[in-house]
């Protein structure tokens, strides 16, 4: 696939538009992943997972990529897609540099992102970013391929260093989509995994990044429905009910929890996303809405197989009650740690040592 545009013709695409143009060199967006590459990336976790458990099976993972340098520039929050993205890197033995405090950078003299994403290329192999513009990780792989053009790199390799996505803005986290598909696919294994089934998605899904990259993959699931549950002010945005339509997923919409809740086969809670409110203030968060609020009484009633996700932080959306009480279908702690896994078979893919891991393990 060709980059051949100028960068302003690029980011006039829609996401759907750039996801075949960035094949190969980057995981920006939720519609670059077909099934055959979910279910490769369940099974590259799983083996890596396994491999990992002794001595000699992680010395061999670290093997994989000591010879690629991974730049982490996460220049928004970030706990766990940081750390996870981290400790894969850290399984697959890539040396790693860190950027998250642009005060201490260059683009604090006013650099541009263009310039300084390029300046990123003469020293690393893999630049893995979040950033609170939408376009900054299109932007990235764009100049990344523009620079592979001019640079010369000292093993003569002029392939395009890869760009991978951990949240842009308010639009995606396709890594998260990666690890939330690898997740309810493990916790609904023995009742055949995610395809016919329903999924309830509830919170702020208008600017949750991590819902609308979940629901871009619905149509890869057999029979897969979506319900939402929200208040008024965050539900779920036109373009994705029309991406839903447009491939027959069918969805529903609800304004309780207590109502959505029947029938549902998995539940994905979600927080306010109130850093992206005009009047947001520093470490001031508003109560979210009771009529969507997870409290044990809903555990009670959710199906026997059904898990309860969310990609986390969280706040004060689920009772903490929920947390304590030892249900197995309390899957968000897993969930977090299926990231690490899943971050690693993408890293891997994307290198293509992935068959290497499945070899071993498969
Ligand atoms: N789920 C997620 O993206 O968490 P962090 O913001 O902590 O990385």
């Amino acid at each position: 696939m060709s980059l051949e545009l100028s960068l302003e013709a690029f980011l006039a695409l829609s996401d759907a538009e750039k996801a075949p143009l960035v094949e190969g060199r980057a995981a920006l967006f939720a519609q670059q992943f077909d099934r055959p590459f979910l279910d490769r990336i369940q099974r590259v976790a799983d083996a890596a997972r396994l491999t990992r458990s002794t001595p000699g099976g992680a010395a061999f993972l670290a093997g994989l990529l000591p010879h690629r340098t991974v730049l982490n520039f996460f220049v928004q929050p970030s706990s766990r897609t940081f750390l996870s993205f981290n400790g894969a890197e850290a399984i697959l033995g890539m040396p790693r540099i860190d950027m998250r405090d642009v005060s201490t950078s260059s683009i604090a003299k006013g650099e541009s992102i263009e310039d300084t994403i390029h300046t990123f290329t003469a020293y690393v192999d893999l630049v893995v970013m979040r950033h609170p513009d939408a376009d900054a990780a299109s932007v990235a792989t764009w100049v990344c391929h523009e620079a592979s053009r001019r640079l010369s790199r000292p093993d003569g390799q002029r392939i395009p260093v890869p760009v991978i996505s951990g949240g842009s803005g308010a639009e995606q986290h396709p890594t998260q989509a990666l690890l939330d598909v690898y997740t309810l696919q493990r916790q609904l294994a023995l009742v055949g995994g995610l395809d016919g089934k329903c999924l309830l998605l509830v919170g702020d899904l208008a600017r949750g990044r991590t819902v609308r990259s979940l629901a871009l993959l619905a149509h890869h699931f057999p029979g897969l429905s979506l319900r939402f549950a929200s208040p008024e002010r965050y539900a779920m945005r036109q373009d994705i009910l029309d991406h839903l339509d447009a491939h027959g997923v069918p969805w529903g919409v609800s304004d309780s929890l207590d109502d959505a809740l029947v029938g549902a086969d998995a539940v994905y809670m979600t927080r306010v996303q109130d850093e992206h409110d005009a009047d947001h203030v520093e470490g001031e968060h508003p109560p979210v809405d009771p009529r969507f609020r997870f409290e044990l009484r809903h555990l009670k009633r959710l199906k026997s197989h059904a898990p309860l996700l969310h990609p986390l932080p969280k706040r004060d959306e689920i009772d903490p009650a929920v947390d304590r009480c030892g249900d197995p279908r309390v899957a968000y702690w897993s969930q977090e740690r299926n990231g690490l896994w899943a971050r690693v078979a993408l890293i891997a893919d994307l290198f293509g040592v992935s068959d290497a891991i499945l070899e071993r393990h498969g």
